[in-house]
Formats: structure tokens, sequence, C-alpha cells
């Protein structure tokens, strides 16, 4: 499976944001990570959909859409999204997953259900089929600079031999929560193939972005 990186935009310094596109697109970067919260399903707000519709004028890279609000079925037409792009969105959320996750591929866009650190894998169970990934929350969602939760490496080993013995090998595993260098390593070897790059891997103020994502090429490869 190809190994993504998807760096989390709200981690970067905004009056660089510029730079950091450029630096994504020379670099090969496979998506750009949006956080988008309500204040409700997470106690905090991050980027919305303005943002996303000013983002998308100005870059080719596909958007990684990661939706931590309530009812996120009820909100999809408010977003600018479509063919290429990824929408995540929390299991935990609505009673209405399979709605929300059919109305996702309606659009041409690949689905994703996203599980918290305390969500079983069986929460995905009855909406399989429409999956094109999963996003494991490696911390619990709403703010950056967390620190891992050791179990869901375990969670993501036990997801992979899940998806692959129901014949879903082709559904990808994204993992998302203090995805450092060393944490990615553990997370690839776990069986993700997407990483969310944040304040503690592609942001870390110890090198340049530039240099930040090459490591972590070289880290997933
Ligand atoms: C967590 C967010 C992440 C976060 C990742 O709710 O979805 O995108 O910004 O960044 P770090 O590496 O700081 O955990
Ligand atoms: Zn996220």
């Amino acid at each position: 499976m190809k190994m993504q990186i998807s760096p989390s935009v709200m981690c970067v310094d905004f009056f660089e944001l510029k730079e950091a596109i450029a630096v994504f697109e020379q670099e090969g970067i496979e998506y750009i990570h949006v956080d988008i919260m309500d204040g409700h399903f997470v106690p905090n707000f991050t980027l919305g959909t303005d943002f996303i519709k000013q983002l998308k004028k100005h870059t080719f890279i596909p958007m990684d859409i990661h939706l931590m609000v309530e009812r996120p079925e009820e909100k999809l037409s408010w977003i600018d999204f479509g063919k290429g792009d990824y929408i995540a969105v929390h299991c935990e959320a609505t009673p209405h997953l399979h709605k929300a996750l059919s109305a996702i591929k309606e659009r041409g866009a690949k689905a994703m259900a996203v599980l918290n650190p305390g969500t079983p894998i069986a929460a995905l169970e009855n909406v399989l089929d429409l999956l094109d990934g999963v996003l494991v929350m490696t911390v619990n969602p709403g703010f950056a600079g967390q620190k891992l939760i050791e179990s869901t490496l375990e969670k993501i080993t036990a997801l992979r031999e899940y998806l692959d013995k129901k014949g879903y090998s082709h559904v990808e595993i994204e993992c998302d929560g203090n995805v450092s260098f060393e944490n990615a390593k553990r997370m690839k070897e776990a069986g993700a193939n997407i990483f969310v790059g944040g304040t503690s891997s592609v942001f870390s103020k110890e090198a340049t972005i530039e240099e930040n994502i090459k490591k972590m090429r070289a880290i997933i490869k």
C-alpha cells in the first residue's frame, strides 16, 4: 500500500501558509489534512468551510477533511469537496453513519470513518462496503500537541487484520495524533499507510517543513 503524508494545516503558522503549500507541492505531499471542529463534538474550534474554499483556490493537492462535528451528514452541503478528496466522519458523531458515508460517495469523494481511541473496530462492521479509508485517532481529538495513546497501536494492527480478513485490503488506514517521527515508524509497522503530520513531525520547530517532510518520507518508505 502506498505510504502517504497528510500535513495537518491547523498546525501551520498561518502567516507562512503560502510558503508551506509551495513546499507541500514540491515534496509531492499526497493530502492536506484539514481539521473542522464544532465546539460540541470536541471542545475546540479550528478551521472552517471558508478556509477550505480558499485553500482549494491555491493548491491542486487533494484535501483530507477531518470532520469533528456532530451530525456530519447535515453539514456536508456546506463543504467544498469532490473527486480526489477524502472526507472523514466520526462513528461517534452520528446515528446515521451509513447515510453520512453514502452522501460522501455520492459526491464522488473518498469516504473515511474515524474511530476515537475509545471506540471499537466493530463500529465499522455495517459500513465496510462504503469505506475507502479508516482514520484511527491516536489521541483524543480536539487539540494538537498531545501524547500518543499506546493502545491505539494495537488497534491499528487489529484493524489491518480485520479489514484484510473481511476482503477489504484496499481500505487505507490513516493515523492522527502525535504522529512523531518515532511514532510514525511504529504506526507503519502496525499497518497504517497515511500519516497526519502535526506539531511533532512536519511542523516541528527543530527543522524546516521541507526537512521534516523529507525525514518523514525516509521513515515511512
Ligand atoms: C487532533 C488533530 C491533529 C493534530 C495532529 O485532533 O486532528 O490533526 O493537529 O498534530 P500533533 O502531531 O500535534 O498531534
Ligand atoms: Zn485531524
